[in-house]
């Protein structure tokens, strides 16, 4: 059963009157095209049914490859980067104790990550923590040419070749790719890797759903099985006979793009639980690849209160009025925790004994509320029981509903990504990579 439950009344009042009525025609019409799927990027639509459509078979299988991992090594890296990397840490993180690291037993590996980044310190201090450990790799990449995974791709097949021997490496390292095109899938096939499949019509950030996001969240010992549910939920949640207003995806659509049209250029996503700092990062990823294009989009921004009312909350409060406010709610924490007496009472913190840390913190989180809608800041909110996998596969769901409907409102294809070859283009001009010999000469001249 969801609780999951999204309250816009107080952004609606810092748009234009009427709005949610005004903009009901254009959110149907956008979700019109996606379930027609005859809009822009409509051959990457095969996400809007995953959650419903994902078989026993194919969970099975993903649940057996990470049931072998978990008997075979101690440590799984996983490689990739962009779509192929944040669902999956975001989850994990989400999941996990926050002192997780720091754990000397543990019933499943501990998946820790690379090809996310191009730092030679960071690739060096994994190898050498690697080098006396049990571990396997799954590397993730739909293209299966990204510079970045391909990198420590290598450096960490060549570690656990030169540990374990080509054959039995062979069996420690899995492959996530297309299933015929890119280097990656010609190397599972010349070296039998257990493979899966990323599908055609499903692109980097809004494969969570698929192998991409499932394997590592089943490796690190979180059921695929409740999250499938809960995305199965806001499936249907949202789902093409659902009343307009009754459709949170659909509402937060309008909402943020009658902000948008207001002047409320930055949205930031604000959560009061560190174990939702990367959730927020696959949030940016899912909204900034999508809707920022054609010189248009709302700018995806994160903090974690109340650590960063400490930094960000001035700026929030009294900054350029350009922003607004998308909080993710927890109502209920796992443990309990009560606030200590002290006869001393120096700090004066005697009031408080006796409540929850939870209370504080939602007292916390209200009057920041108070403040920035005060301030000028429309809030959206967002709450959930708690940080589980069911929850948090509604919350993936949800949010990349939204950012369809969203992305077609903005009249953008949410699809695609041509920006991100322009940085690629250069790197490898300055790098020489052979068939860039052309647009190295040209780089060159403006060094
Ligand atoms: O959303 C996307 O499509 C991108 O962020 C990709 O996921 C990212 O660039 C990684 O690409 P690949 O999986 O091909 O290595």
């Amino acid at each position: 059963m969801s609780n999951f439950k999204l309250n816009v009344d107080n952004a609606v009042n810092f748009t234009f009157k009427n709005a949610l009525d005004k903009l009901e025609g254009e959110v149907l019409k956008s979700i019109k095209t996606l379930n027609e799927k005859n809009g822009d990027g409509n051959h990457f639509l095969g996400w809007l049914n995953l959650p419903s459509t994902i078989s026993e078979e194919h969970i099975v299988e993903i649940e057996q490859t990470a049931d072998f991992l978990k008997k075979e090594v101690d440590y799984v890296v996983v490689v990739g980067i962009g779509g192929s990397y944040l669902g999956a840490k975001a989850i994990i993180e989400a999941l996990s104790n926050s002192f997780d690291d720091l754990q000397e037993k543990r019933n499943n590996p501990k998946v820790l990550f690379a090809g996310q980044n191009i730092v030679e310190d960071y690739l060096y201090e994994l190898l050498s923590f690697l080098k006396d450990k049990k571990f396997a790799i799954v590397v993730i990449s739909k293209s299966g040419t990204t510079t970045e995974p391909a990198i420590a791709f290598r450096l960490l097949k060549e570690l656990l070749e030169s540990k374990v021997g080509k054959e039995k490496s062979s069996k420690l390292i899995i492959s996530i790719t297309d299933k015929e095109k890119g280097a990656l899938r010609q190397l599972t096939k010349i070296e039998g890797y257990k493979s899966f499949i990323i599908p055609d019509d499903t692109g980097g950030r809004f494969s969570v759903l698929t192998p991409v996001g499932l394997l590592p969240i089943a490796i690190a010992g979180f059921s695929i099985r409740d999250f499938i549910k809960g995305a199965a939920e806001m499936e249907k949640m949202t789902g093409p006979k659902v009343p307009y207003k009754e459709n949170p995806s659909a509402i937060y659509a309008a909402v943020r793009n009658a902000l948008y049209r207001n002047g409320k250029k930055i949205e930031i996503l604000a959560n009061f639980n560190n174990k939702l700092v990367f959730f927020s990062e696959w949030w940016k990823q899912l909204y900034g690849e999508s809707e920022g294009k054609d010189g248009k989009g709302i700018f995806p921004a994160s903090v974690y209160f109340t650590a960063d009312l400490h930094s960000m909350g001035q700026y929030i409060q009294e900054g350029e009025r350009s922003l607004f406010e998308t909080v993710i709610s927890v109502r209920n924490p796992k443990n309990k925790l009560t606030v200590p007496e002290d006869q001393a009472n120096l700090d004066d913190l005697n009031y408080l004994a006796g409540k929850r840390i939870n209370d504080v913190n939602k007292m916390a989180e209200l009057g920041t509320m108070i403040a920035h809608i005060d301030g000028g800041v429309p809030n959206i909110k967002i709450e959930i029981d708690e940080i589980s996998e069911y929850a948090l596969g509604e919350l993936i769901y949800f949010f990349e509903k939204a950012c369809g409907i969203s992305g077609y409102m903005l009249e953008v294809n949410p699809f695609n990504q041509p920006g991100v070859e322009a940085y690629k283009k250069n790197m490898f001009a300055l790098l020489e990579k052979p068939g860039f010999e052309e647009e190295t000469i040209k780089i060159k001249k403006r060094l």
